[in-house]
């Protein structure tokens, strides 16, 4: 018998989120209490018997490893020495918690001021509980769920003597040959806005200091997912309007959570450096904004600006790095070395030098650094394997997944052994662990993780007969260089096979297909094909996976598709001939669980795209939200597309299946007419029409029809996940304020709500054709 989900399940799952965010918030009432102006009284207290060499290393972070630029910068002066004789500011990377206690003695005992060091580490989706990477997380459209995880992972981060995690990446991504699609929430401000302030909320709470929370590190400020060509690290042009209302948004939203520091880009944006780059750092975040806290660069991208060619050499990159506003270098030792000299000689002012040190010793002082330095080592093992961790990890895991297609019914499978005898699972990834962690999960100190083969094994246990053929193995075509630095040398691909090999592997997965009752391919990319310094030219399915899927479907047994992967991929054959595809993408430590429990029926899937889903590489960049054009793809003869496919994607941006079916009906805009400045109220109402219970996510968008500059199609404007019974009903509502609905206009240069006419749509993707309209007057 398939096992329905009962509400009573749910009800189970979210109480256990709910406790662990109040356990969180119960812990974070331990927080120092000082007021504002006691915090900046200790600070400039400290400040004023500081010489300016202290100053200038809390302006630092020292590398937990070596760096070669900071080898070039700091010759022979060890680490040690630096944190002794002067301080730091922070140090990146100490992956021992013993080492990050010794670390911290040096400076509260033998540094002059005993000014406490911040540790810093990539703790993206978690440090030992990984959860879905981000690009899944924000495919559940759940910003509490991912508000739980992120508690979470502050938990366990805290727990290990790390107190700032660089997360959350909120870059807005609409090429998926970029590889770092995966660390954000997708192409969309609106839903990136709210990924972002759900992350920063779960890392800090609601106030910076909590000892169970970690200092939040929004980034990579900004522009830097419209690399060029999807080249990593390669210019970005992006014009200001663009800037202002697709690429900030989520900045602006992580800020407005209370996000503590934030990370300067690595390109050039429009020319300028992000990392040197004045319009951003200071006219953006401090002016616009009334950004508090601090910003530090990439790694080594103070260097880098002379790489860039906007540096003439280091002490100038320092000179422009600074004065743009960059508070702290990041593992260059670039502002150790050139940044005296510059107060010395006139060019930087020491009260340059205070105010940038100022919010860096405002943040220790509310993390309470200074009044507990240290941790306590041996609670370390009781925080990470807390089982709870591991089943908000599985609830995370079901409610990322995507269910793309799902012909006849195929999925859920049935486990009772009554209809299903064998099963196939097949591929590459099948029996991957550390591919199902994205990189960054697989690089930090990631804890037990279920393979997807486990996960389906122990699913059907002793009733139905697994088999497992792994097929091709997947390597990128140059190495990753994350398999070569020390801290990450566990990252490791698949070894090498000669063709005759990968054949044969291919053939016993056939062959094991064909003595099976269904086979479940298990197909995609390896965690360092999707990832920093990862973007591909092509996003087929690699190394004879493609081959191998077109080899298993013609044996006429029924094929779960399974794609494992940071990006979309093209899947335009699979999308024809395969009957189900679930998109599970970097679903975590218990990863292998979550698809089981989708694949058999125990949860229902709910995940909708965060992306437009590409019918091949040579539509991207492609994303939902672009403009209508002279001669829109509904055009009868000349129109904007290509001419060999069309220029609709394969799955519209939202878009995702259930195991049961609803319906979303009777719009109505409660004030047809209305002033610039009154609140739209939307309503509408989702049915489940199907016979299982389940959850969907209704959206909300709307189309400004003219004015001062031509507007997208669609924008997202509000979204609800809601889980309802068969035949349930209920009402949403949706308000449209001036939040929704004003944009920055390019003629205008500000922010703008234009009395012109609207239309609104609600429904389960980007294609919505519930309609209704409005219109705002002066
Ligand atoms: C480079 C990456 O771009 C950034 O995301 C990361 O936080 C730093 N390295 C530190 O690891």
């Amino acid at each position: 018998m398939r096992k329905r989900i009962t509400n009573g399940k749910w009800l189970v799952i979210l109480v256990t989120l709910a406790a662990i965010l109040v356990f969180a918030e119960l812990l974070s009432g331990q927080t120092n209490s000082l007021t504002d102006a006691q915090v900046q009284e200790k600070a400039s207290s400290l400040l004023r018997q500081m010489t300016l060499d202290e100053k200038v290393a809390q302006l630092s972070q020292l590398p937990g490893f070596s760096v070669p630029e900071f080898k070039a910068n700091m010759g022979d002066r060890s680490v040690d020495e630096i944190i002794r004789t002067v301080g730091a500011g922070s140090v990146l990377w100490v992956p021992e918690p013993k080492e990050i206690n010794r670390l911290q003695h040096l400076a509260v005992e033998q540094s002059r001021l005993h000014i406490p060091i911040l540790f810093g580490l990539d703790v993206i989706h978690g440090y030992h509980t990984i959860f879905p990477a981000p690009i899944a997380m924000a495919s559940s459209w759940d910003p509490k769920m991912v508000e739980g995880a992120q508690s979470v992972a502050a938990q366990e981060t805290r727990a290990a003597g790390i107190q700032w995690t660089f997360a959350p990446m909120v870059d807005i991504a609409r090429d998926a040959r970029w590889g770092r699609m995966v660390e954000g929430a997708g192409e969309d401000p609106y839903l990136g806005a709210a990924m972002a302030r759900a992350q920063v909320l779960g890392f800090q709470g609601e106030h910076l200091g909590a000892p169970d929370r970690v200092l939040a590190c929004v980034k990579h400020f900004a522009g830097y997912g419209a690399a060029d060509g999807g080249r990593d690290y390669d210019s970005s042009y992006v014009p200001e309007e663009e800037m202002w209302n697709v690429y900030l948004p989520p900045f602006k939203a992580a800020i407005d959570a209370g996000a503590g520091s934030l990370m300067s880009a690595y390109m050039d944006l429009n020319d300028v450096p992000a990392s040197g780059n004045p319009w951003l750092l200071r006219d953006v975040l401090r002016q616009a904004w009334g950004f508090k806290g601090f910003v530090v660069s990439d790694a080594v991208a103070v260097w880098s600006l002379v790489t860039h060619g906007y540096a003439r050499d280091l002490q100038d990159a320092v000179y422009k790095a600074f004065t743009a506003g960059l508070n702290m270098d990041m593992a260059s030792g670039s502002y150790l070395k050139y940044l005296p000299g510059e107060v010395q000689q006139g060019r930087i002012t020491m009260q340059q030098i205070d105010d940038a040190v100022m919010p860096i010793l405002e943040s220790k002082i509310r993390m309470g650094l200074f009044e507990h330095p240290y941790f306590d080592e041996s609670r370390i093992a009781t925080v990470l394997n807390d089982p709870q961790h591991q089943q908000a990890a599985r609830v995370a895991a079901q409610r990322s997944l995507v269910l793309l297609r799902n012909d006849k019914g195929l999925l859920p499978l049935d486990k009772s052994g009554k209809t299903i005898h064998s099963i196939a699972v097949i591929g590459p990834l099948a029996d991957a662990q550390a591919d199902l962690l994205s990189m960054w999960g697989a690089i930090v100190k990631p804890g037990p993780t279920v393979s997807i083969v486990q996960g389906i094994r122990d699913k059907v246990g002793s009733g139905v007969h697994v088999e497992y053929a792994h097929g091709p193995n997947i390597r990128r075509t140059i190495p990753s260089p994350f398999e070569n630095l020390p801290i990450t040398s566990s990252m490791k691909e698949q070894p090498e096979q000669s063709p005759a090999e990968a054949h044969k592997a291919s053939e016993d997965a056939v062959a094991l297909a064909r003595r099976s009752d269904v086979a479940v391919l298990v197909l995609g990319e390896i965690n360092l094909m999707s990832a920093e310094s990862a973007s591909r030219s092509s996003l087929k399915l690699s190394n004879g996976q493609e081959e191998l899927l077109e080899a298993v479907v013609p044996t006429g047994k029924p094929v779960v598709l399974v794609l494992v992967n940071g990006r979309p991929l093209d899947i335009s054959w699979a999308a024809e001939h395969v009957p189900a595809i679930l998109e599970a993408w970097y679903p975590g430590s218990q990863g292998g669980n979550g698809v089981a429990d989708v694949l058999f029926g125990d949860a229902n899937p709910a995940g909708h795209l965060p992306v437009s889903w590409p019918r091949s590489t040579g539509q991207v960049p492609i994303y939902y939200n672009h403009n209508l054009t002279q001669l829109p793809e509904t055009s009868p003869d000349f129109k904007s597309r290509y001419w060999d496919i069309p220029s609709t994607p394969l799955y519209p941006f939202g878009y995702g299946l259930s195991y049961t079916t609803f319906s979303v009906d009777n719009l109505k805009v409660e004030q047809p007419v209305a002033h610039v400045g009154a609140t739209i109220d939307v309503s509408a109402e989702v049915t489940n029409t199907g016979s299982r219970a389940g959850d969907t996510v209704v959206q909300l968008y709307i189309h400004q029809r003219a004015g001062s500059a031509s507007r997208p199609v669609r924008q997202l404007k509000g979204f609800e996940r809601v889980n309802l019974a068969p035949g349930a009903k209920q009402t949403l509502h949706f308000k449209l304020g001036k939040d929704e609905l004003q944009f920055w206009s390019p003629i205008k240069k500000q922010w703008v709500v234009e009395p012109e006419q609207f239309d609104v749509w609600v429904g389960e993707d980007s294609a919505a054709k519930l309609h209704g309209e409005f219109r705002l007057t002066e």
